[in-house]
């Protein structure tokens, strides 16, 4: 069953992209992490058993710099669109720079950076800001204390939920993401035939079906439509 489109939702769905010009590597560009760090090795439930040293320093070193980084003027123009609709960003960033730039309903599909949490099924997180996670480390139940992120083979967090709101959005911006990793990346086609889908990146490998597609930085294209979503606003008929 489809739910209702609404005219005044929009969802963003952010990659990486959104936050590269404050700072924060992507993963796939030449300078991304993924050619830096093997991903198997750092960021997988394996490389967490065969050296979770190596894993922690990873971590470590991206959440400091995430701590410490500000929100861009993608980041600000995104907050700005809710004077004027119900916005929800659906994002595969672990930094918390959505909400920093002042959104208020952000959906984290791939975990924070800022919290810790057990590495047994009981899962308790911990806000940690941009502290490092060392060896020894443990939960209230004993467990060694990890990154509360999503690794690749673990499920991905609220992606039902995040699916829903993206089929009910008359509106769909997707900016700075390749749309490589699944299943999150799919959640792009639950956008309706008759939502404006647009999507805004500096490469559009594969432009998803019905998007228009502004090729770009996030910092010049995204506040640009925002303006021309708010002007949109204002004409409307109350
Ligand atoms: N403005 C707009 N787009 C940008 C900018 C920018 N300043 N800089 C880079 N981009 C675009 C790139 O062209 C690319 O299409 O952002 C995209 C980044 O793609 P990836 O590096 O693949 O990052 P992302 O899509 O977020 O990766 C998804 O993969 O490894 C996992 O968990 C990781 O959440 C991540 C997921």
């Amino acid at each position: 069953m489809k739910p209702e489109v609404q005219f005044d939702k929009l969802v963003v769905f952010s990659g990486s992209g959104v936050s590269a010009e404050s700072g924060l590597p992507t993963f796939r560009d030449s300078d991304g992490l993924w050619n830096s760090h093997a991903w198997e090795e750092v960021s997988s439930p394996r490389g967490w058993q065969r050296n979770p040293e190596a894993v922690l320093a990873f971590y470590n070193e991206r959440r400091l710099k995430a701590w410490h980084a500000v929100p861009n003027a993608a980041h600000q123009a995104i907050a700005s669109l809710e004077a004027a609709y119900d916005v929800v960003v659906i994002t595969q960033n672990v930094d918390e720079l959505h909400e920093r730039a002042g959104s208020s309903q952000v959906i984290h599909v791939h975990g924070e950076i800022a919290y810790a949490r057990g590495s047994s099924e009981a899962r308790r997180r911990y806000r940690i800001e941009g502290a490092p996670i060392s060896m020894g480390q443990l939960c209230e139940d004993g467990a060694q204390l990890r990154p509360d992120v999503v690794w690749f083979g673990e499920e991905v967090q609220f992606l039902e939920e995040a699916r829903l709101h993206i089929a009910s959005a008359g509106k769909v911006l997707v900016v700075g993401t390749s749309l490589s990793v699944f299943p999150v990346a799919s959640l792009v086609k639950a956008a309706r035939g008759r939502a404006e889908k647009v999507l805004v990146s500096l490469g559009v490998e594969k432009p998803p079906y019905g998007c228009k597609c502004l090729r770009g930085k996030a910092t010049e294209l995204v506040p640009a439509l925002a303006a021309q979503w708010l002007a949109e606003d204002n004409d409307r008929p109350n």
